[in-house]
């Protein structure tokens, strides 16, 4: 087996996150923070992932044995011998699909070193299917930004052009569980149906709309409509006190659009402002007690060398 490594980028959603999983279309961008995994030969008997406390069973992370499992039955042959060295810039359990990209990029990774010949549709359709044994329901955007790189309005998955603006990530510092906060707006839903259906359409709506602006290169009101679909991400209770003054500070710093991206209950937002006034916003959202990333969209996802 010849040393192969993969990396993969994490995302941020401009719209649309939670009302994906009910089928709504949603407005997402990958961005330049990866993901690598790299794929070593070993004498230890099934498959273990490097860490600096020595090498772990894989079975301690649900995303990466279920990628295996998978592996293992569309090549109908057990994997053993192999260790994963995974690194990341991409904070974890922040929204930003780092599972998502750990797990496309070890695919990918694995993939290639054995000679499974998987392509890359076959890529995302594995990574999306191991996201949602892992976490229940779950929508393919994660995943198919990871192996793609650039900006899609998903389900449909149409490419569009990302953001001709700079982009900040202001992270809380706070991780927070996907299947919890999937779980939580579901039990919302069934309590409420309608109203949750509503709040969803009003997503649709916007995911349409930004749609239209990002094509049109109208950044202000697409940050308008981000704005709004912050408060909609309130409405369905994942938004926390610290996303809320994270946005405000990015807001009055100049962002032309502020709002939680991913799954929210802690994790992140994400920015939209006007090139120079990047490090402004970066600086307030420091200020407010967050950590901030000035990033770009990645137009290339998954990499594998070896
Ligand atoms: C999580 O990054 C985004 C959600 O819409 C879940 C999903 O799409 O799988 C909350």
């Amino acid at each position: 087996m010849s040393m192969t490594q993969a990396s993969a980028p994490g995302k941020v959603y401009l719209f649309g996150e939670h009302a994906v999983v009910y089928g709504r279309p949603a407005l997402a961008c990958a961005i330049e923070l990866r993901a690598r995994v790299k794929v070593l030969s070993t004498r230890r008997e099934g498959v273990h992932v490097g860490g600096s406390r020595g090498p772990e069973s894989i079975h301690k992370y649900p995303y990466l044995a279920t990628a295996v499992r998978l592996l293992e039955q569309r090549c109908a042959a057990p994997i053993s011998g192999v260790k994963l060295k995974i690194t990341s810039s991409i904070p974890a359990g922040a929204g930003l699909g780092s599972s998502a990209a750990v797990t496309v990029a070890t695919i990918g990774a694995l993939s290639h070193a054995l000679d499974v010949g998987l392509g890359e549709e076959d890529i995302a359709r594995m990574g999306y299917e191991v996201e949602r044994n892992v976490q229940g329901s779950a929508s393919p955007t994660d995943t198919y930004l990871s192996t793609f790189g650039g900006a899609y309005i998903m389900p449909e998955a149409r490419r569009l052009t990302p953001p001709r603006c700079g982009i900040v990530v202001g992270d809380t510092k706070r991780s927070a569980s996907t299947k919890a906060l999937v779980a939580m707006v579901r039990e919302l839903k069934s309590h409420h149906p309608e109203l949750v259906e509503d709040i969803m359409d009003a997503m649709a709506t916007l995911s349409r709309e930004g749609e239209r602006l990002l094509e049109a290169g109208e950044l202000s009101e697409l940050g308008r409509l981000m704005n709004i679909n912050h408060a909609l991400l309130n409405a369905l209770g994942v938004g926390t006190p610290e996303l809320d003054r994270l946005a405000s500070a990015a807001r009055a710093a100049g962002a032309l659009g502020a709002k939680i991206t991913g799954a929210g209950g802690g994790g992140c937002i994400v920015c939209l402002a006007d090139e120079e006034d990047t490090p402004q916003v970066a600086n307030a959202i420091r200020r407010a007690r967050g950590r901030a990333y000035i990033v770009r969209p990645a137009e290339v996802g998954l990499v594998v060398e070896g």
